[in-house]
């Protein structure tokens, strides 16, 4: 099948994920959820029009490869790359194993660089431009848990390297920083009173008075995608109702 706009979301499967796919759909011929959770990416996929599941596993280069060459294949371009899957790990430093740190950096750095550069042999050979959204996120400003937090400010460097490298194929780089959304990832590693202290911090923070939803982060994707935004490279927008103007509580 020849396709006009293909757009790819990593991390498909998951809470943002299924969401951006959602609102890209509007505007794709095709939006694969790529995810190495495949079957959660299809249960996603079933609920959104034009959205198929494709297992990928982004810290894998065999994984990026076959799917960027399966891509290419089957619809001869990808138009869209949303670099959204990825990691947590525990907040304090004594517990953090090099080993946990090193899988945070290879899903949520590694990952983003090697589909880019995959995703770049097409873009070189059918010079359609495209656009890279990069999900990052607010504590790359206020420091947090420190591999999870490196990592994502280790995204902010790459989405404003990658935007010099890739502004000569005519494809820009950004990054959407969401504050908190409820979704599975917030509630990895808490117990429900951890969890309930988590989300009152967040609020008291958040001058909006309220927690990001997946459409807001959705909406802020798209905007980005969109042809209104073809001449902004390199930039991080913060979907935060305030917060990244707040110091940490
Ligand atoms: N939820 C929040 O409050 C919040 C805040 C700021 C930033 N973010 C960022 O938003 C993005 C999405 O977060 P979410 O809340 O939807 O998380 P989530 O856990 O619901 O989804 C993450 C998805 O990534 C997939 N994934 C993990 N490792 C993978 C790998 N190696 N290859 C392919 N897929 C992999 C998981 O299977 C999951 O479906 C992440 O980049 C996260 O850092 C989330």
């Amino acid at each position: 099948m020849r396709a006009e706009r293909v757009a790819v979301v990593t991390g498909g499967a998951g809470g943002l994920g299924a969401a951006i796919g959602a609102h890209l759909s509007a505007s794709a011929d095709v939006v694969l959820l790529a995810d190495r959770d495949v079957d959660g990416a299809r249960t996603q996929a079933d609920r959104i029009d034009r959205a198929q599941a494709h297992e990928l596993d982004v810290a894998d280069d065999a994984s990026v490869e076959a799917f960027v060459n399966d891509v290419g294949e089957r619809f001869g371009r990808i138009d869209v790359v949303v670099n959204n899957a990825a990691v947590t790990a525990p907040r304090e430093l004594d517990s953090l194993q090099r080993e946990t740190w090193e899988r945070v950096m290879a899903v949520n750095v590694w990952g983003p660089t090697a589909l880019c550069r995959a995703a770049a042999g097409l873009w070189r050979s059918t010079g359609t431009g495209g656009r890279v959204v990069n999900i990052t996120s607010r504590t790359w400003l206020s420091g947090g848990p420190v591999a999870y937090v490196t990592s994502k400010a280790g995204v902010v460097g790459l989405t404003r390297s990658l935007a010099l490298e890739f502004a000569p194929l005519g494809v820009t780089v950004n990054a959407v920083a969401p504050s908190m959304v409820a979704t599975p990832f917030t509630r990895t590693g808490r117990t429900e009173a951890e969890y309930a202290a988590f989300e009152a911090k967040h609020l008291a923070m958040t001058p909006m008075g309220r927690f990001a939803t997946p459409d807001d982060i959705a909406g802020a994707v798209g905007f980005l995608a969109s042809p209104g935004a073809g001449f902004i490279t390199g930039e991080v927008l913060h979907v935060c109702g305030g917060a990244q103007l707040a110091p940490s509580p």
